[in-house]
């Protein structure tokens, strides 16, 4: 999918990061462990109710962390579910939070970019710990020249003050750069805000109807590389 009108040249990337760089659905190894033949159900309605909680919440002027709303968004998804979670199985499932493992593809596309002397960025509703440990764990800290936290201005995406940190860090035109995100809600929105933007449409869903789309799609975060590319001639 292809803007018409005429686009800058990309000169940084925000990303991102739960589902985009880090996968979420990852734990349904553990909740299947915990509850059996209900693992994916678990994280498929944790990760839909936390995204909910985090617009409700933004919505209403009733902050609180995603790190919390996280919580409370598992508390919510077990009882729906009928499952008997434990306050050890909850802590356990939480903490898995702090050990996501990025797509296969992800490590390597952002080693290329930054080997384009591309400046890279993080831009998420996580808590800035939560994401400073993702990152850590998985060795990427030498990747970002910004690690962006919904928590600086006590709002959620799609809220355009969210959207704002990753100009005001790259003091860049917001049209200059890139959003990549594999949330659709979250490219489109970005796209309503200024950005350029990719959606890693890794599950070959449907565009979402919302008089809005992203400049540029694909399957996995490796495909932003032609993208870029392209754009760069
Ligand atoms: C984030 C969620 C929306 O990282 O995936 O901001």
């Amino acid at each position: 999918m292809t803007n018409p009108s005429p686009l800058p040249p990309i000169k940084a990337i925000a990303f991102d990061a739960y589902a985009t760089l880090f996968d979420v659905y990852c734990m349904e190894a553990l909740a299947e462990e915990y509850f059996p033949s209900q693992g994916k159900a678990l994280t498929v309605l944790w990760r839909h109710k936390q995204v909910e909680y985090t617009r409700i919440r933004t919505m209403s002027g009733r902050f609180k962390t995603f790190w919390e709303l996280t919580r409370d968004a598992l508390i919510f998804a077990a009882a729906q579910l009928e499952l008997p979670m434990n306050d050890s199985q909850r802590q356990h499932l939480m903490n898995q939070y702090a050990c996501l493992r990025p797509f296969p593809e992800n490590q390597a596309t952002l080693e290329t970019l930054v080997a384009m002397d591309m400046p890279l960025a993080i831009l998420s509703n996580g808590t800035q710990p939560m994401l400073d440990i993702a990152v850590k764990f998985n060795g990427m800290n030498h990747l970002f020249a910004h690690i962006l936290s919904a928590d600086t201005v006590q709002k959620f995406k799609t809220a355009p003050e969210v959207y704002q940190l990753a100009v005001d860090a790259f003091a860049l035109p917001k049209n200059e750069i890139l959003f990549v995100s594999a949330n659709a809600w979250d490219a489109c929105a970005a796209t309503w805000f200024g950005f350029q933007t990719f959606w890693v449409n890794r599950n070959g869903q449907p565009p979402e109807q919302l008089d809005v789309a992203p400049h540029a799609s694909g399957r996995l975060l490796s495909d932003v590389l032609a993208h870029v590319r392209g754009l760069h001639g």
